[in-house]
């Protein structure tokens, strides 16, 4: 088993709807530690920056622009294959495809709003952490 590190946002939908606890919660429960966190509102140049690998698709927009739409709540977790485990609790991209309670099963609407980012790989996740916070605000505890 290996300790890391992922980045969590929990997307302006699921922050509008109250659930950042509930959320939290989850993540607790399934052993990830909270070793940063911040409500942000991103501006549109950080969520471009953020996303830039997806800037050809054809969704871009549609992703930069909802993501602007509120505030973010924006957590490293560490964990045990904290990667995967975060992954394993948001479910599938899109909700109608999520497994029966995941975060997204339980809290996105559609794919477009679908609660909850996370990163994908442990090589990401630090590019993603170190995007957000800075090394002195991640605090392993
Ligand atoms: S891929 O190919 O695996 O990288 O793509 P995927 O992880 O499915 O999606 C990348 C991010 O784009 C979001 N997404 C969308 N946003 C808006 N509309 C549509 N149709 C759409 N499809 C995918 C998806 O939620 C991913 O964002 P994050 O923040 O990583 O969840």
């Amino acid at each position: 088993m290996a300790l890391e590190r992922t980045l969590s946002i929990i997307k302006p939908d699921a922050v509008a709807k109250n659930v950042i606890g509930e959320i939290y919660a989850r993540f607790e429960k399934a052993g990830l530690k909270i070793v940063a966190a911040k409500m942000k509102q991103l501006s549109r140049k950080e969520a471009e920056g953020f996303y830039a690998v997806h800037r050809e698709r054809p969704f871009f927009k549609a992703l930069v622009d909802f993501m602007i739409s509120g505030p973010v709540m924006i957590t490293a977790l560490e964990g045990e294959n904290a990667v995967l485990a975060h992954r394993d609790l948001m479910g599938a991209t899109n909700p109608k495809e999520a497994a029966p309670g995941t975060i997204r099963a339980d809290f996105a609407d559609s794919i477009d709003a679908n609660a909850v980012h996370g990163s994908d790989a442990v090589d990401t996740a630090k590019v993603e952490i170190a995007y957000f916070f800075a090394a002195t605000d991640v605090l392993s505890r």
